[in-house]
């Protein structure tokens, strides 16, 4: 029996849970995270709060991008188990009202998928034309490099057929030739069938590269918006209530076409890529800025799309949308150790991130919680884990998750030396001091705090759906907003620096509401005057519910106090 009910705009009310089965637990000793672990954990996932997981590829792949190589589209990786064993998990989420996006990697392929061997291996392969050849490496010189510590071009000679093959990530990872309809078809069976299995929704991987044109950069082609616009009509008619996430690491504007403009007719969600750094700096400047500016310059979007916001992922955290000045900032402030850097970006976990500082790290969460668009937790971030810059590439942000202090933390009784990677063991973020189980133990820990904000912000439509107005204190210490649907309103304030700040708000409109402390319930004084002035400890925040003097009236004679 599913407690899933079909809802239009599910999306903009879930909270979702990023996590890879590799990493969650692992159920056969074999030291891999696998589908009968992640299953077994659902409880603890529906006690989050989290109303949806995405997942990170588990398709069968050679790992050399963790599973963004697909070698095929359509098996279980074995390591992770079996289709079976993925559809009793995705059915006991559904029993439990979670929600379920797997990965779609529509991009490129492995070198090893047997479309690409066969491509390889001669010049009239039916399979050819899957991919993008060339006889000179000097095609397409506008598209940037964007695994630039370990790719030197976008193409890469192959001998045997003495030709040059594109591709836009690890040369491992060729890049298919959209130009061509039978690609585009392959990829719509592929969507089809992982619909048909009862999947809600697709990441979909690296979207802004599927076509390349010479004089551009190769990225957000025409071409590319009316295969999605393709894509999205035969979603629409064969599975209505799906959900298709675009992976566009682009300035806000040029996100906007992927909602499809006017109509919303391709993505229902996009990223907002630009906005997480900009927290980071925020915080690290006490200063609310940085989060206005970006706000500003995001464009309203179509009514039934809705941006995914994260604070942190399975990749760096990437700084390709923010100025030079600024990702020197976030590099000299949040990687002063070369090997946390990567590419451009920073390869570290947001509990280290923020100088594992509970109030930063929370009010960090606050943030998430009440800007606009649907929050995105990093499997891990709930308990403050940390990382390992002396794994190679993204590695150091994708261990095992720490269940308790109990051997390899509670993720595995293999041989420790088995572990798909080792789990993290250091005096401030090891399994012993950072788990699961300890956090369920005490109220105020990072896991239950949080918690307690997913229960507040899902008790309400405010946050997902609600419009957005900034408030704009002298104090730009803090940042603080509205957040408003119907007639409820909601008032979130945010201190940004470590000092305790004062901030005085214009509240004009709401003269004589009662802000009440989402969290305690704890009425504040009647807002009498045009100012209202609220002292904000460091790193402090406050999420209030204004209600009218009405509200009160009633609600007062309803408990008869
Ligand atoms: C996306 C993924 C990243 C992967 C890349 C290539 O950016 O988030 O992990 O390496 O695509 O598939």
């Amino acid at each position: 029996m599913s407690g899933i009910k079909p809802e239009p705009g599910w999306y903009k009310d879930a909270i979702i849970y990023e996590v890879h089965v590799k990493s969650f637990l692992d159920s056969n000793r074999d030291g891999w995270g696998d589908f009968p672990g992640l299953t077994a954990k659902l409880d603890y996932l529906q006690k989050l709060g989290i109303t949806t997981l995405w997942l990170l590829p588990f398709t069968d792949s050679p790992l050399k991008d963790d599973g963004y190589d697909i070698r095929d589209y359509y098996k279980v990786y074995p390591s992770y188990g079996t289709m079976e064993e993925f559809q009793v998990f995705l059915s006991e989420a559904h029993k439990r009202g979670l929600r379920v996006i797997t990965e779609l990697v529509m991009n490129h392929t492995s070198n090893t998928h047997p479309w690409f061997v066969s491509a390889s291996s001669s010049r009239s392969s039916p399979f050819r034309d899957y991919y993008v050849w060339s006889d000179t490496p000097d095609r397409y010189k506008g598209t940037r490099i964007i695994f630039s510590d370990t790719e030197k071009s976008n193409w890469t000679w192959e001998p045997k057929t003495r030709q040059y093959y594109w591709h836009r990530f690890f040369h491992s990872q060729p890049d298919l030739n959209f130009d061509n309809p039978k690609v585009q078809d392959e990829l719509l069976t592929v969507v089809k069938f992982w619909f048909s299995l009862g999947v809600d929704g697709l990441r979909c991987d690296a979207v802004p590269y599927l076509f390349e044109r010479e004089g551009t950069n190769c990225e957000n082609l025409p071409e590319t918006h009316t295969f999605i616009k393709r894509l999205r009509a035969e979603i629409d008619r064969e599975f209505p209530d799906r959900m298709l996430l675009a992976e566009a690491n682009q300035w806000p504007q040029d996100v906007l076409p992927y909602f499809g403009e006017g109509d919303g007719d391709e993505f229902h969600m996009a990223y907002h890529f630009p906005l997480m750094p900009r927290l980071f700096i925020a915080i690290a400047q006490g200063d609310r800025k940085p989060i206005t500016d970006i706000l500003q310059q995001t464009p309203a979007i179509p009514a039934n799309c809705q941006w995914a916001i994260f604070l942190r992922n399975h990749d760096e955290l990437t700084l390709e949308m923010v100025t030079d000045q600024e990702r020197d900032y976030l590099w000299t402030t949040y990687a002063e150790d070369p090997r946390m850097r990567l590419n451009l970006g920073i390869r570290r976990r947001l509990a280290p991130l923020m100088g594992n500082d509970r109030r930063k790290i929370d009010l960090m969460h606050s943030l998430l919680l009440t800007l606009p668009g649907t929050p995105i937790l990093y499997y891990g971030d709930e308990i403050g884990m940390g990382d390992n810059v002396h794994l190679g590439d993204r590695n150091g942000v994708r261990t095992p998750m720490q269940w308790s202090f109990d051997r390899n933390g509670g993720f595995s009784t293999a041989d420790p030396s088995d572990l798909y990677a080792p789990p993290i063991q250091n005096p401030v973020y090891g399994y012993q001091v950072v788990n699961v189980e300890t956090q369920i133990r005490y109220p105020t820990s990072p896991l239950n705090v949080l918690r307690q904000m997913i229960e507040v912000r899902q008790s309400s439509h405010v946050f997902g759906r609600g419009a957005m107005t900034v408030l704009h204190p002298k104090n730009r210490h803090v940042f603080a907003c509205l957040r408003e649907m119907g007639d409820e309103v909601v008032m979130v304030i945010n201190n940004l620096s470590d000092r305790t700040e004062s901030v005085l708000l214009d509240l004009s409109r709401f003269r004589g509401y009662t802000p009440v402390e989402l969290f305690s319930q704890t009425p504040f004084p009647v807002l009498e005057r045009a100012h209202f002035h609220f002292t904000v400890s460091p790193y402090g925040y406050f999420w209030l519910a204004l209600r009218p003097p009405a509200f009160s009236v009633r609600r007062r004679k309803r408990t008869g106090r």
